[in-house]
C-alpha cells in the first residue's frame, strides 16, 4: 500500500538545521531555525522552569489521565496571563480555555471546531504567514484566502492595501492575525492599527482569529495581548491560539492552549463540550509535564517574577542584537539602510536579500537562514555580530 507514497522533500527549515550541524566551520551561525538562544548559542531551561520541575518531581503522586481540558488551575491561570485581570469576555463566563499539545495543536483544533460549526470556512491569513499556518489549518479543511500585509519594497506594513482588502470580505468570515512579533516579518501591528481593526471586525461581522507564540517577546507581557484583549472586549466570538514553548522555553513539552470567546454563556458551554469531542477524536488529552509547570509558576509570586524577569532579559537581547546588527550594518555600507530592523519586534526579520545572496552567505560563510532572507535573530551572538554583517555587507 505505501509504495504510492513519494518521498518528500525535506522541511526547509529543519533542513537547513540539519546543514548547520554538518558544517564543521568554526564560524557558522544558524539565523533559520525560530528558538531562542541565549549569548552563548544555548536555547536554555529558564530558571522559574527549572525550579518549578523539583516542585512537580515531588507534588506528582500518580501518571493517571489528566483531565480532558487539561489541569483547571493551568487553564484558569493561562486565561489570566492572557486577557488579564477582570476581563469582560471572562467576567460574563463567555471564555473557554483548553490546553493543547502547543500553539500547533491549538491552531489545529480550533481549525476542526471552525469546521464542525461551518465547514469549509474562509480563513482570511496575512501574506506571508508562518509557513506552517497553511497545512495546520487548511488540511482541516479550511479555505485559506490571503490579505496583503508585509510590504518587501518599504519593509513594513502595507495597511492601508491589508485593510482594503479586509473590508471587501464577507461577513463570518475568520481573519488570521499575529497577536505580536509577526512571524515572519517582525512587522506589528501598532495600537491605532488594531483599534481600526477592531472597529471593521465589528462593522462587517468578521470574525478574528488570533495567533499569539510570542506573549512578551514584543513589548511586554501585558503591551502584547492589546490587540486580543481590545478584539475580545468588543466583538461576540474570537479565538486565540496560544503557544508556551517561546515565553516559557518549553518546545518540546508542546504546552500550548486554546481560548474561545462564545457570544454568551450557554454558546460557551455548547462549544466547550464540541472542542473536547474534537481533541478526544484528534488526541484524547493534552501532554500534561509543561502545563504542570506553567500551573506551578503562575500561581507563584515568587516564580512568577523569576520567570517574567528572564522574560524581560530576554526581550531585551533581541531588541539590544537588533539595534547593535542595524549599527554594524549602517557603519560598513551606505547603500542600504537597514534601521527597519530595530523597529520590529520579536525573533524575525527578513533581511530583504536574493536567494542567490542567501546561497552565498551559507557556502562562503556558513550563515544560515531561509531562503526568504527571514532571519531568527536571536541566533546572533555579540560575539558573531561583526562577522554577520560583514559577511552581509560582502554579498550585498
Ligand atoms: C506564529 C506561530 N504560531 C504558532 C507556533 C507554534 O508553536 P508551538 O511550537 O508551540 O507548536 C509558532 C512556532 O514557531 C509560530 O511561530
Amino acid at each position: 500500500m505505501f509504495e504510492t507514497l513519494p518521498l518528500l522533500p525535506a522541511d526547509p527549515i529543519l533542513g537547513l538545521s540539519i546543514a548547520y550541524a554538518k558544517d564543521t566551520n568554526p564560524l557558522k551561525v544558524d539565523l533559520g531555525v525560530g528558538v531562542y538562544k541565549n549569548d552563548a548559542g544555548v536555547t536554555p531551561i529558564m530558571a522559574a522552569v527549572a525550579a518549578a520541575e523539583k516542585v512537580r518531581i515531588q507534588q506528582e503522586t500518580s501518571k493517571a489521565y489528566t483531565p480532558p481540558a487539561g489541569y483547571p488551575g493551568a487553564n484558569e491561570a493561562c486565561t489570566k496571563l492572557v486577557f488579564g485581570a477582570g476581563h469582560p469576555a471572562v467576567e460574563t463566563n463567555r471564555v473557554r480555555t483548553i490546553q493543547t499539545p502547543g500553539g500547533c495543536g491549538a491552531l489545529r483544533v480550533a481549525a476542526e471546531l471552525i469546521q464542525r460549526a461551518k465547514r469549509g470556512a474562509s480563513l482570511w491569513v496575512s501574506t506571508p504567514t508562518w509557513a506552517n499556518h497553511i497545512p495546520l489549518l487548511g488540511s482541516a479543511g479550511l479555505t485559506l484566502k490571503e490579505y496583503p500585509y508585509y510590504d518587501y519594497e518599504t519593509h513594513s506594513i502595507n495597511f492601508a492595501a491589508m485593510l482594503e482588502t479586509l473590508k471587501q470580505i464577507p461577513r463570518g468570515d475568520l481573519v488570521l492575525l499575529h497577536a505580536c512579533c509577526h512571524n515572519p516579518s517582525g512587522a506589528d501591528l501598532s495600537r491605532e492599527q488594531w483599534n481600526q481593526i477592531a472597529d471593521l471586525c465589528e462593522a462587517n461581522g468578521l470574525i478574528p482569529f488570533v495567533d499569539m507564540a510570542y506573549q512578551g517577546f514584543g513589548e511586554g507581557l501585558e503591551e502584547d495581548t492589546y490587540g486580543l484583549r481590545l478584539l475580545s472586549s468588543r466583538l461576540p466570538e474570537v479565538i486565540i491560539a496560544i503557544s508556551f514553548s517561546k515565553n516559557f522555553g518549553l518546545y518540546r513539552e508542546r504546552a500550548g492552549a486554546l481560548s474561545f470567546v462564545f457570544a454568551n454563556e450557554a454558546q460557551a458551554n455548547a462549544g466547550n463540550s464540541q472542542l473536547l469531542s474534537v481533541t478526544r477524536a484528534l488526541y484524547s488529552m493534552p501532554p500534561a509535564h509543561g502545563a504542570a509547570l506553567i500551573d506551578i509558576i503562575l500561581h507563584s509570586d515568587e516564580l512568577t517574577k523569576v520567570w517574567s524577569d528572564e522574560l524581560t532579559l530576554m526581550r531585551e537581547r533581541i531588541a539590544g542584537l537588533r539595534v547593535n546588527l542595524v549599527k554594524s550594518l549602517n557603519q560598513l555600507q551606505t547603500q542600504r539602510d537597514f534601521s527597519f530592523i530595530a523597529n520590529e519586534r520579536g525573533m524575525f526579520s527578513f533581511l530583504g536579500l536574493s536567494v542567490e545572496q542567501v546561497h552565498k552567505l551559507k557556502n562562503d560563510y556558513s550563515i544560515y537562514m531561509t531562503d526568504t532572507s527571514r532571519i531568527s535573530v536571536a541566533g546572533l551572538t555579540a560575539e558573531k555580530l561583526d562577522y554577520v554583517s560583514s559577511a552581509i555587507v560582502s554579498v550585498l
